[in-house]
């Protein structure tokens, strides 16, 4: 019977102790993306995510990211204008989109159609500058369109084409929703895709890296990354928060769930973070888009619930540097945009892609395929027996 032995939990050739979750341990190097968690400060490029939330684009943040300078006029011109001319997306892909069931988590759909990508555009010249610009297009295009698509086609209808009059975000919104969104709104939501777009080695954009150091297809590396984003206690968690809110109800509900809900050591949504030990800075900006939303087009109570679970977590949580995260406020924004719970992680991806295809492109200028170690600490070498010889093993 295999037995758990109790086990050095440092390596034997390199003398590194075992970190779960790789904790604290540096897996690459990387310029694209700094945190500073004690202080709660976010920069892109050295950009402060406050600065690029106030003035940038996501498509001007998306290229900032890839190439690590802000483009020039002419540069973000070419690159918004070529995404704009790769939005629509194969009659292959939608009518793939057709046969997936109804019921199925968009993510999932997303999953499968970005690695779809793969088929129809297999080459890999990923040491050609023209190739990398034509991938990056392509996937920061195409994956608001897939995303809108498969909305319609699993409520029963046709995908609507995209709008080459409308902006990126705009569009976005008007494929998802068949309206043209309120300009504020598709700014705000512009916004929320810059704040989405990079956050360092997360555990998606690690997958990213993993599976781009195989030199694989991009495709491949983003259908990775969505799945990974895809977990409740990654990017999935926005969806989860709302349905906390729902749950608790009323404000004055706020410190009665909590108590409770740590009694029985369940997670709180959206709120903790490896890195940030105070509130992400991100969660600080998408309150103030949530504030800008309410004003103008109308107060939703579930923002008065997260405020009163907020405070009420200060004491409770905070002494253990457990604060809200990113996914905390987003979901109320993405809610007064007509978004359906279900699509609050998509959205993610949307953002996210740019941060991956940074952490691709990288990856590639100085590539080593990733193969960490372990720690073994299965049963001693044994001998086979034959069935009849054999005793079932407790159940595990
Ligand atoms: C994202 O990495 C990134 O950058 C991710 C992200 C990005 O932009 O890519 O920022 C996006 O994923 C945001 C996180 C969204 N997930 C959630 O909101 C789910 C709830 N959060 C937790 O699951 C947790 O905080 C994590 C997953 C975010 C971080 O987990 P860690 O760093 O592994 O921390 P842990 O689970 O080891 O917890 C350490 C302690 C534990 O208490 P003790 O056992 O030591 O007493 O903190 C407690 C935990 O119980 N704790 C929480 C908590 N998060 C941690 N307690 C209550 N509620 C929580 N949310």
């Amino acid at each position: 019977m295999a037995q758990q032995q109790n086990v050095d939990l440092r390596h034997a050739r390199t003398g590194i102790e075992l970190r779960p979750g790789l904790d604290g341990v540096p897996a690459t190097q990387s310029a694209i993306c700094d945190i500073d968690g004690e202080r709660g400060l976010l920069t892109y490029r050295g950009y402060p995510m406050e600065d690029l939330a106030a003035n940038s684009s996501f498509l001007e943040t998306a290229y900032l990211l890839i190439w690590g300078e802000l483009p020039t006029c002419d540069e973000l011109a070419r690159f918004e204008h070529a995404v704009q001319m790769h939005r629509r997306v194969s009659f292959r892909v939608r009518d793939m989109m057709k046969c997936f069931p109804a019921s199925g988590h968009p993510m999932d759909a997303l999953q499968s159609s970005a690695a779809s990508l793969g088929l129809f555009y297999s080459r890999r010249a990923i040491d050609d500058p023209q190739y990398i610009y034509d991938v990056v297009v392509r996937l920061i295009a195409k994956i608001p369109t897939m995303v809108a698509a498969f909305q319609l086609i699993r409520k029963g209808q046709d995908p609507i084409q995209p709008r080459d009059d409308l902006a990126y975000s705009a569009n976005f919104l008007y494929m998802l929703t068949e309206r043209e969104p309120d300009p504020l709104a598709a700014r705000i939501f512009d916004r929320c895709l810059m704040l989405h777009a990079e956050h360092s080695l997360n555990a998606s954009t690690f997958s990213a890296r993993v599976t781009a150091s195989t030199l694989t297809d991009p495709y491949a590396v983003v259908a990775s990354a969505v799945g990974t984003l895809a977990g409740p206690l990654h990017g999935g968690a926005n969806e989860d928060v709302l349905a906390m809110l729902e749950e608790v109800g009323t404000p004055e509900k706020a410190a009665g769930y909590l108590d409770e809900a740590i009694a029985a050591k369940r997670k709180i949504m959206g709120f903790g973070h490896r890195e940030y030990k105070v509130k992400d800075p991100r969660a600080v900006i998408l309150q103030s888009q949530v504030e800008e939303m309410f004003a103008r087009f109308g107060h939703d109570q579930l923002f008065d619930v997260a405020r009163a679970i907020e405070a009420a977590a200060e004491s409770r949580l905070g002494p253990k540097g457990i604060y809200p995260n990113v996914d905390f406020y987003s979901g109320l924004v993405y809610r007064k945009l007509g978004i359906p719970r279900d699509l609050f992680t998509p959205v993610f991806a949307i953002a996210r892609v740019a941060g991956w295809l940074a952490h691709w492109r990288e990856q590639l200028g100085a590539n080593r395929i990733f193969r960490p170690s372990q720690i073994y600490s299965g049963s001693p070498p044994r001998t086979w027996m034959p069935p009849e010889e054999r005793v079932s093993a407790p159940a595990a």
